[in-house]
Order: C-alpha cells, then sequence, then structure tokens
C-alpha cells in the first residue's frame, strides 16, 4: 500500500516537474501503444513536446535498445544447443528489426520522416516473428518476452511520430 502511494507521490512529482506540456504531448502518444510505462520511459529524456524532438528521442532510444537485444540474442546462439531452429529464427527477427531502426536514424536525419513510417507498416509484431518457446538459462521467464513487447511500442511510435512530423 504505501509502496503504491509511494510510487504515485514520486510521479505526481515528476510530472509536475516536467514541462506540463510534455508530458501531455506524452501522455497522448503512449495512450496509442500497449505499454504506457515502458512508452514514458522511452521520453524520459524529452525535453520539449515538439513531435520531431520526440521522433529524434525514439528514433536514438529504440537503437540503443534494439542494439542490445540484438546483442542479448545473438549471445544466446552461441550456446543454444537442441533449441537453436528457436532461437535462430529469434535472432534473424531481431536482426532485421534492428536493421530498420538503423535506417530509422538515418532517414530522420536526412528529414525523411514519412519514410520512417511507411518502411515500418508492413512489418509484423515481434512476438509473431520471435516465437518465445525457448528456454533462456537463469530466467524463469524468457526475457525475450518483454523484448518482444519494447519492440513493439517502439515500432508504433515510431510510426505515430513519423506521421504526426510528416503531416
Ligand atoms: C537529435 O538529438 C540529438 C541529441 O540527442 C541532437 O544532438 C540533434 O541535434 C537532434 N537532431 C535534431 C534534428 O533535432
Amino acid at each position: 500500500m504505501s509502496r503504491i502511494l509511494l510510487i504515485l507521490l514520486v510521479t505526481t512529482l515528476i510530472c509536475f516537474v516536467r514541462e506540463t506540456n510534455t508530458q501531455q504531448t506524452v501522455d497522448k502518444i503512449c495512450k496509442q501503444t500497449t505499454d504506457i510505462k515502458f512508452c514514458n520511459g522511452i521520453f524520459a529524456k524529452a525535453t520539449s513536446p515538439n513531435v520531431k524532438d520526440l521522433l529524434n528521442v525514439t528514433v536514438t532510444e529504440a537503437q540503443r535498445i534494439s542494439d542490445d537485444s540484438y546483442f542479448f540474442i545473438s549471445s544466446l546462439l552461441l550456446n543454444s544447443g537442441n533449441q537453436r531452429p528457436s532461437v535462430e529464427k529469434c535472432a534473424n527477427a531481431y536482426a532485421f528489426l534492428n536493421s530498420l531502426f538503423t535506417d530509422a536514424v538515418s532517414l530522420f536525419n536526412s528529414g525523411r520522416y514519412a519514410e520512417i513510417t511507411t518502411r515500418l507498416v508492413d512489418v509484423s509484431s515481434a512476438d509473431e516473428n520471435c516465437k518465445t518457446d525457448f528456454s533462456v538459462p537463469g530466467y524463469n521467464i524468457n526475457p525475450m518476452i518483454e523484448k518482444n513487447r519494447e519492440s513493439n511500442v517502439l515500432v508504433a511510435l515510431e510510426k505515430i511520430l513519423g506521421h504526426m512530423v510528416s503531416s
């Protein structure tokens, strides 16, 4: 109970200290995604409600997070044993996703915002491409389940913001 109150208090303080406009814009965008808490975390570094700035933060964070995820699944592949087919499929999915996020950074830097959205339109959800039907040593729950959820939010954010910036 007190922990919930503390979280509420901290959240309220953060929202208060932060420029209200930025938080309002972030809230509106995050409501359209499947993980509002993770989405808010992405924008922790956002300093203005300007959608181009928010897209900048998104492509930068998506690249960073996807590099980490790709590194993680690639390391698993090295010792995957008889689970190799499943792990390899997931690693391939993340290699592809990582290349899309890398492209998004370049597209952003060349001001080709609409293309960020167009390229991501046909991307199927991460959990379709990376079935988490393998076990990961040291984890009770396959950590790729969370990474898939995060990837889906990152793709959604780039689509939403790419569209907002270019329209
Ligand atoms: C994007 O953000 C970085 C800092 O993270 C900044 O250096 C760069 O100028 C920004 N680009 C644009 C186009 O706003």
